[in-house]
């Protein structure tokens, strides 16, 4: 069995997630696939961090912040001291999407200047740096994987990668932003736009601060991100135009029922025959033949246009923690698992 020693950026809801799924499968994880996670540093921005040598499991981790007021031990520092004395092979970075990226881009760069590989759950570097990343790891030699920035654990990037060799994307739509799904969802059943949010808010599917995924930024950065992996752009959530729906009414979505559809808040991209790339986040309505349609509350969709395979739609159904959580597990596997 081998040692994987992991350093973690981050440990809110999805890190947790990942801890609880890599504690439940910690025997299956050495019977068959001959590894053991040791994490040998933690950081959070209000809660502490640990450093441990030896490493503990995913299991004791959870132990730890499992009562009063779930902070670490030692004080907060910062990401790259962190890093630089975690003697971890890889970072798993699971910090809070912010406007640039920055903190996380820096995350990045200092675990491949250690020689780590890099797992991540945040979409920031992806959407707004992805190549100076990927040629920091390429320059390290060294590797990054970052499945779960745009439909969970469902498999995107890895399908392009591993399935589709040959074949080129020239463009893709969906529904991807599971907050602004819920919240048309409930006005479609009747509710208010506030309203709409506080049952969102309840559920589980919006932050305290909604404004991002109202606004359509969250939707932007998964645009961006898919756009510079799977079809070689170069741009960053703010080339990205996007629909708000922070103010739309209850009678504009009353009248799209009343004509048998549904609003829908679609990402998309596109290169014309001159190679110019069109990108877009846009308030949609659609009718029951739509593929958007049925995707419901966290559900998501995504269209990829191909060359050599036409149309390929991928839906994950009812996305949740687990499933990002899985994002991250399956990751380390790609790297660390038995070719
Ligand atoms: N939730 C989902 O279903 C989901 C799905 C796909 C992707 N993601 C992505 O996964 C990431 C994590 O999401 P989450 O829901 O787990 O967020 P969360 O619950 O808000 O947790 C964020 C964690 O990051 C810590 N943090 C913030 N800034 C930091 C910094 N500069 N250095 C070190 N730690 C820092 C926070 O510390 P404190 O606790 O001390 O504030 C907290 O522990 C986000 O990028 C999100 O977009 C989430």
């Amino acid at each position: 069995v081998r040692d994987v020693r992991v350093c973690l950026l981050g440990f809110g809801h999805v890190a947790r997630a990942w801890c609880q799924l890599t504690s439940d499968r910690s025997a299956e994880l050495a019977d068959r696939h001959g590894l053991e996670l040791r994490i040998t540093a933690v950081g959070t921005a209000r809660h502490g961090s640990l450093v441990s040598a030896a490493g503990v499991t995913p299991a004791e981790l959870l132990a730890m912040v499992s009562g009063g007021d779930h902070s670490f031990p030692e004080p907060v520092r910062p990401g790259a001291d962190l890093i630089a004395g975690s003697e971890a092979d890889v970072l798993v970075e699971a910090t809070p999407l912010e406007a640039g990226g920055h903190a996380a881009i820096a995350h990045l760069e200092a675990a491949f200047a250690s020689g780590m590989d890099v797992v991540t759950v945040n979409k920031g570097p992806i959407a707004w740096a992805y190549r100076q990343v990927r040629d920091a790891a390429d320059r390290a030699g060294r590797r990054l994987r970052f499945e779960g920035v745009t439909m969970d654990g469902c498999p995107v990037y890895n399908l392009v990668e591993r399935c589709l060799p040959g074949a080129a994307v020239l463009g893709f739509h969906g529904v991807l932003n599971a907050t602004t799904n819920y919240v048309l969802d409930e006005m479609t059943d009747g509710l208010d736009l506030t309203a709409a949010v506080a049952a969102a808010q309840q559920a589980g599917f919006a932050e305290a601060d909604p404004g991002d995924d109202l606004d359509g930024s969250d939707a932007a950065a998964k645009v961006a991100a898919l756009a510079n992996v799977l079809m070689g752009a170069d741009i960053t959530p703010d080339q990205v135009p996007r629909d708000s729906i922070r103010h739309l009414s209850r009678d504009r979505v009353a009248a799209a029922r009343k004509d048998g559809k549904r609003l829908r808040v679609a990402c998309s991209a596109r290169r014309d025959p001159t190679g110019a790339l069109a990108v877009g986040v846009a308030l949609v309505e659609v009718g029951p033949d739509h593929p958007y349609y049925a995707v419901t509350a966290s559900s998501s969709v995504l269209v990829l246009q191909t060359d050599l395979m036409g149309d390929i739609e991928i839906v994950e159904r009812d996305g949740l923690l687990p499933q990002t959580a899985y994002a991250i597990y399956a990751d380390l596997l790609t790297l660390y698992g038995p070719r």
